[in-house]
């Protein structure tokens, strides 16, 4: 890195070839999760054993799960009800013992039914709107058993743990094409003949996670963490409120709104429904950028790519700067609850519309540099194992594709003055 060059590509944050599912990273996937290996470097190099990390963007929790493997407190906030859940589940100090009971008596269950008549006894089956759109009769059956099962367990921590499992497994058995974050019903010719064994995911992901667990509950320390669905873009505060503040920020925001990026509740949605959590079908709207505004950002460095959107598509250009000016929101609400010596690391991606670039990274670093930060580093990775879809649909066009990006900018700034 020659001086002064605070933007510089470092491969050794790739990660090539790094497991990432250690611990409970195993329990669920998501799309465009954080590795859990850049949350531990930057954790390595700015976190303060008994300080307080928030995630303010937290989906599965990975900043949370690495912050106790570390030893720092943490708040996560998340829109979505869904990853809430997963976050919580992946890390709560679940009593082993009461676990392998509860898992136990299900196995129990499940076998009987199988080895008896195969008969699976009759459950209320939940109101969801084109329920057979998605599932099999059979595949209904099962859910609906194993949901009113799980229900009656006692212990929330090993129920919500319980629920994580049902919920990858939902997707699994749907009639959901592989590999879509997206919901798109698999083609007809294949419908036919997908007869998945319910019973026989859901034990295999109960099995998976209960290793992950064992492993994190043997290294995580004793540490508090906390879930909220805080929305800091309309201004709501993370709590709780450490004294003096948070010390670290590690998070990964969205990339763009949910319609053009990542459709986070369009994912969520047969799980969330399934499971009876609030907003199922309304996630990608109150997400950033989900909602229509006639501003158009002036004076940030990204107006003159919004001006360049504007010659070519007006709405368009109206849709990129809000997401810009939600996530500008969110950071004035995040600025206010930070220490004095805080450090912010948030990895983002600079996407194209309409073939202009975004600089993303560059909007955070102004946005926080007028909050009292100091920009100290913007490391560039390549992106060689995230969970992202291949393709989005950055003209807005249904069926019309280009491929998404393959670097991401890990934005690491401190604060040098206060603001308030
Ligand atoms: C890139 S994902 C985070 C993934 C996470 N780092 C992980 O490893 O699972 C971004 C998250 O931001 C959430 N989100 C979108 N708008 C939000 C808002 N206004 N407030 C809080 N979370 C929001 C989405 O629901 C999504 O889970």
């Amino acid at each position: 890195m020659s001086a002064g060059n605070l933007k510089y590509k470092d491969e050794s944050w790739d990660f090539r070839s790094a497991n990432t599912k250690e611990y409970t990273h195993c329990f669920h996937t998501y799309p465009a999760m954080m590795i859990p290996q850049i949350a531990r470097k930057l954790l390595a190099k700015y976190g303060t054993e008994g300080g307080w990390l928030l995630d303010p963007y937290c989906g599965t929790g990975t900043s949370l799960v690495e912050a106790s493997l570390f030893g720092m407190h943490s708040v996560g906030c998340d829109i979505n009800p869904l990853v809430r859940l997963i976050a919580t589940a992946k890390t709560a100090p679940v009593c082993l013992q009461t676990l392998d009971e509860t898992l136990s008596q299900l196995n129990d269950h499940l076998f009987q039914i199988e080895f008896q008549d195969g008969k699976i006894p009759d459950a209320p089956i939940p109101n969801i709107l084109n329920l057979e759109y998605w599932f099999s009769e059979e595949v209904i059956r099962c859910l609906a058993y194993l949901r009113t099962w799980i229900n009656k367990v006692e212990d929330e921590a090993v129920r919500n743990f319980i629920l994580v499992a049902f919920s990858e497994t939902v997707r699994e058995v749907s009639y959901t094409r592989n590999g879509e974050f997206k919901l798109y019903r698999m083609p007809a010719e294949k419908i036919d003949g997908f007869k998945p064994d319910v019973f026989g995911i859901f034990g295999k992901k109960l099995s998976r996670n209960r290793h992950g667990v064992a492993a994190f509950l043997e290294k995580r320390k004793s540490v508090e963490v906390s879930v909220s669905g805080v929305n800091t873009v309309q201004g709501e505060l993370p709590m709780p409120r450490p004294l003096g503040g948070y010390d670290l920020v590690i998070t990964s925001p969205p990339y763009g709104d949910s319609h053009t990026t990542v459709a986070y509740g369009q994912f969520s949605r047969l799980a969330a429904e399934w499971i009876g959590l609030p907003n199922a079908r309304k996630i990608d709207k109150l997400a950033m950028g989900g909602q229509h505004s006639k501003e158009i950002l002036k004076d940030s460095p990204i107006s003159s790519a919004v001006d360049k959107i504007r010659l070519i598509d007006e709405k368009r250009a109206r849709e990129v700067s809000a997401f810009y000016a939600d996530l500008g929101r969110s950071i004035n609400s995040i600025a206010q609850v930070l220490s004095l010596r805080a450090t912010i690391c948030y990895v983002v991606g600079n996407r194209q519309v309409k073939g202009v670039l975004l600089p993303t990274d560059e909007f955070v670093v102004d946005a926080f540099r007028q909050r009292g930060f100091t920009h100290k580093v913007t490391i560039v990775r390549n992106i060689p194992n995230k969970r992202m879809p291949k393709k989005n649909s950055p003209s807005n066009v249904a069926g019309k594709t280009a491929t998404t990006m393959h670097e991401e900018n890990i934005v690491i700034c401190q604060r040098t003055t206060h603001t308030c």
